[in-house]
């Protein structure tokens, strides 16, 4: 496996390619690698003759009081576990590569962005989506993967590519969950033991919902149903339940013929966790 930090290395890399005739997947991550990002890799050599992995914690996605400096990093692990699974090229770029001097340039996706995490996380997207937006002009990608656990970091990145015309396939992936149905997270480290057991809540309020749903429940009723589930929690401190449809993320009050997505937003101490269900 290749292993480039700066742009220059990764275009020539990447040209090399493009002049075999290979076509390239791409897994943007933030690192501290778990199962979920290798089943994006997995999907990734499906598609394509070469896979391209980032890792960038990327600052301007986190909020002033969020865990940018606490956010887990252990390149290392990161580069044995992306060798093993078949990375062609890791891309490593730093701070001051990602962003050498101070960008005046931010791509904003309205209207998908203003539930969610979008409301909960001011300029959250703004961040993802600049990265992004870079990322996919640097490797210029056939292909790029996004688990789907992000739901709305998905339908962010869809809309971006569509509106800017920018030639790259979003392929969305399966959430990737532990045994007991905890949806896999670099932030899963953070939980103290109680916390952890407690989260295994959100997987079992969403199993509710999709029985409750399947007996003809409403979406008001499904989204009490997940807040009481959750509630009864006593370290759950509950950001959103939206029952929402997808892509728009418009809320709804019948389910239709339309795609739908339950999405939840909790917090244990300092940890906050999302999952979702979705339904198409
Ligand atoms: O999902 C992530 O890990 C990040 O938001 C991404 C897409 C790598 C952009 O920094």
């Amino acid at each position: 496996m290749n292993i480039v930090k700066t742009v220059t290395e990764l275009r020539s890399w990447t040209a090399e390619q493009r002049a075999k005739g290979n076509r390239i997947s791409f897994v943007p991550t933030m690192g501290y690698l778990h199962e979920g990002h290798m089943s994006l890799v997995d999907l990734a050599k499906q598609h394509a003759d070469v896979v391209v992995m980032s890792i960038f914690v990327n600052p301007l996605q986190f909020g002033p009081n969020e865990d940018l400096e606490r956010y887990p990093r252990d390149l290392e692990r990161d580069q044995v576990m992306a060798e093993k699974r078949g990375v062609d090229l890791l891309f490593v770029p730093d701070v001051k590569e990602m962003y050498p001097q101070e960008t005046k340039t931010v791509i904003q996706v309205k209207g998908v962005t203003d539930r969610l995490c979008g409301a909960s996380r001011p300029g959250h997207f703004d961040g993802v989506a600049t990265v992004v937006c870079k990322l996919f002009n640097m490797v210029q990608p056939d292909s790029a993967f996004f688990g789907q656990k992000d739901a709305q970091q998905v339908a962010v990145i869809q809309q971006m590519v569509q509106d800017l015309n920018i030639p790259v396939q979003v392929i969305p992936c399966p959430i990737v969950r532990e045994k007991d149905g905890l949806a896999m997270s670099s932030r899963n480290v953070y939980l103290k033991e109680e916390e952890r057991i407690q989260a295994l809540s959100l997987s079992q309020s969403l199993q509710e919902a999709r029985d409750a749903y399947s007996k003809g429940k409403t979406p008001a009723e499904i989204r009490e149903l997940i807040i009481a589930r959750i509630s009864s929690q006593p370290l759950a401190d509950i950001d959103y339940v939206e029952v929402l449809a997808y892509p728009s993320l418009e809320p709804i009050e019948e389910f239709g013929d339309t795609s739908f997505l339950i999405a939840l937003a909790v917090r244990f101490g300092k940890t906050r966790l999302i999952d979702n269900l979705m339904m198409t």
